[in-house]
């Protein structure tokens, strides 16, 4: 578990008995867990199961018609989006087209007092650490997807957010470009020692980066663990077939090939 080996980890964010309706309809239902300081958990679960609801209520675009949400043991439910210290990296980018990398990245920190007058010298650092320097006078449009995400990235880390919210952020990616972020991630988040929550679709990219992992279905939490306990004591039929099944489907697939190039 990486960082929360050792002293008992301290908790940044803990959801009570959320629950979420549109139009009569249950969406989260009493919904309740921790999130450690420090931790990288994914969200792993099938279409509308209520991932980005979630990842919405914590970030304050949604009221939950009951329980509570606390960041670091205050109660955060009726506090405005901007008030709340979290980040958000979504799927779509989100970047201003017409503003330079640098001016993407800095534009946000005008709004806070503590960077003014340092606003372009602080966005020029943080594209220096994510390697985006030579990037930073072009315009959105001229960059690759990867690239996109990164300045997303970089926008969001310059805020210095105590919690990063990630909603599929790779899933427009291809392949290499995806397995590339996931590493830059991992490292990233030790660097800043953000607490990240990430929701994806992708199994393999939950466990590959993950301290651990949720599995939801239909508005519910199967299970919150680590990736080896999942798959070792599943909480019921649900993980077992959801995560188990899944892994070994694609262990199969991949292994002839391990064999060919040493790995077996
Ligand atoms: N603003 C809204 N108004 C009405 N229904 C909504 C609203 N937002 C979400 N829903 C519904 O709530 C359910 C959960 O949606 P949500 O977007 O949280 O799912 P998800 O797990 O993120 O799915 P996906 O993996 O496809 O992104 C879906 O049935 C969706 O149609
Ligand atoms: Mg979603």
């Amino acid at each position: 578990m990486g960082s929360l080996s050792g002293a008992a980890p301290t908790v940044k964010l803990t959801v009570r008995d959320c629950t979420k309706r549109f139009s009569g309809r249950t969406v989260l239902n009493h919904i309740s867990f921790q999130v450690r300081s420090g931790e990288f958990l994914s969200v792993l679960g099938p279409s509308g199961c209520g991932k980005t609801t979630l990842l919405r209520i914590l970030a304050g675009l949604e009221t939950p018609d009951g329980g509570t949400v606390e960041l670091d043991g205050a109660d955060i439910t009726a506090l405005p989006p901007a008030r709340r210290r979290m980040g958000f990296v979504f799927q779509d980018y989100a970047l201003f087209e017409n503003m330079t990398v640098l001016k993407n990245v800095s534009y946000g920190l005008h709004f806070h007092p503590e960077f003014r007058g340092r606003e372009d010298l602080c966005a020029h650092e943080l594209l220096e650490r994510l390697g985006l320097a030579e990037l930073k006078d072009s315009l959105p449009a001229r960059l690759s997807g990867g690239q996109r995400q990164r300045v997303a990235l970089a926008r969001t880390l310059a805020l210095n957010p105590d919690v990063i919210l990630f909603d599929e952020p790779m899933a427009a990616l291809d392949a290499d470009t995806r397995l590339m972020l996931q590493e830059e991630l991992g490292q990233i988040r030790r660097e800043f020692s953000s607490t990240f929550l990430y929701v994806t679709h992708d199994q393999e990219e939950a466990f590959s980066m993950s301290d651990r992992v949720m599995v939801m279905s239909d508005g519910h939490i199967h299970q919150i663990d680590a990736p080896e306990e999942l798959l070792r004591r599943p909480a019921d039929e649900y993980v077992r077939q959801f995560v188990g099944e899944n892994l070994l489907r694609r262990f199969r697939r991949l292994r002839r090939f391990a064999e060919l190039v040493g790995e077996s």
